[in-house]
């Protein structure tokens, strides 16, 4: 029997065109011998629309404009049996379709943070990806930084205050601690969404209040001078690392405009040019990190790398751009596995999780 496959993306986030992008290479890729596919769009007001093919994307050739159509209808998602999702129409209530398993490809707040997989583990049905204490440990970089240095994986020097310790201006005695530049983050956004870089006081008590504006946490950490590498990995309890990626910024830093907006704003080279051990060293802090951190199915794991060959990790992102030429297939690609195999990797090893989950006892033994 074939799978019915949902791959439900957008969100309300500023990666939502990003997301339909990855959404449409996934539903394009997927074996048609196995699966049968069924794209979900979540707009961004956060209604689930059903959509009929790809016929329903509007602006395809346009990654700034690309959207979901609003005669997509919407349906309501509920548990159905044997471990399936149902859409039902909103309007009539009738059925629509149920999916076996779900490929969730929403990326920031609320598609990447656990709230989803919390929400697909409550309806009972097989997804890929994090589940979600590894999804919000991921989303947290105070949380996960603060992790990884107790595992002994080396991060920068870095300081989390909330959003009174703020006001009361605690964060300005840790300041010596750090040296100028400070990079200062809210602390659970994606897509350099509220980081500044900032290279004296006034700006920094500026950049505190714009973190503040997307989180209630707020992260100060030192700039780290060095190359930006990422890893893919993937895997549930045998874990696999890819080769490296490197990120070349045209702008001060990887910042949003970097990545979305400016179309040379940065560099992607695919397979990094690297010292064998250095590489070899890196994959193994990613397989580590992706352990420390809950992981599980995939995510990306992104370094520095000084010039004397101190390797930092920067962040891991659990859900990481999925198109065909974003970072994460890429390096899977140069390592061996297509983005057709990658898909039906990702696929059982959700379906493996389930499984295994199933297996616990969840009721009192007498
Ligand atoms: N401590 C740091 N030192 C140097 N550059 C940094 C540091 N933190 C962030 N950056 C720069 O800012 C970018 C975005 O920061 P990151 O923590 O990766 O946030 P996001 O989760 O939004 O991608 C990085 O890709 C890098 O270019
Ligand atoms: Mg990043």
């Amino acid at each position: 029997m074939k799978k019915k496959i949902g791959i439900l993306f957008g969100g309300k986030s500023g990666e939502h065109e990003v997301s339909i992008q990855s959404a449409l290479n996934i539903f394009e890729a997927l074996d048609r011998d196995k699966y049968v596919p069924f794209l979900i769009g979540v707009d961004k007001e956060g209604n689930f629309r059903f959509l009929s093919g790809s016929s329903h994307i509007v602006n395809r050739d346009d990654p700034k404009r690309i959207a979901i159509s609003d005669e997509a209808p919407i349906v309501q998602p509920i548990k159905g049996e044997n471990s399936t999702l149902c859409f039902f129409y909103n309007e009539s209530g009738s059925f629509v379709e149920e999916v076996d398993f779900v490929f969730p490809i929403i990326h920031g707040n609320s598609g990447e943070d656990g709230c989803l997989q919390g929400f697909l583990k409550w309806l009972e049905v097989p997804f890929a990806g994090a589940s979600i204490l590894g999804s919000s440990i991921g989303m947290d970089k105070d949380v996960a930084k603060r992790l990884l240095k107790e595992a002994g994986v080396e991060v920068c020097k870095f300081f989390a205050f909330s959003k009174g310790e703020c006001e009361r201006g605690e964060y300005l005695k840790f300041v010596d601690k750090l040296g100028y530049p400070i990079f200062v983050k809210p602390a659970s956004t994606g897509s350099s969404l509220g980081i500044s870089k900032v290279k004296n006081q006034q700006e920094l008590q500026r950049a505190v209040e714009r973190a503040l504006s997307f989180d209630k946490k707020v992260i100060l950490e030192e700039a780290v001078i060095g190359r930006e590498l990422e890893c893919a990995v993937l895997g549930n309890d045998e874990v696999l690392a890819s080769c490296l990626g490197e990120i070349i910024p045209k702008h001060e830093f990887y910042s949003y405009d970097a990545k979305y907006v400016d179309p040379d704003g940065a560099e992607l080279i695919a397979p990094a040019e690297l010292p064998a051990e250095i590489e070899e060293k890196m994959k193994e802090i990613a397989v580590k990190t992706f352990k420390v951190l809950e992981c599980e199915g995939m995510a990306r794991v992104d370094f520095f790398l000084t010039k004397d060959g101190k390797i930092f990790v920067n962040e891991i992102n659990t859900l990481p751009g999925f198109t065909k030429i974003s970072m994460y297939p890429r390096l899977w690609q140069i390592s061996g596995i297509s983005y057709n195999e990658l898909l039906d990797k990702l696929i059982e090893l959700g379906f493996q999780r389930y499984e295994n989950e199933k297996k616990l006892k969840t009721t009192a033994e007498f």
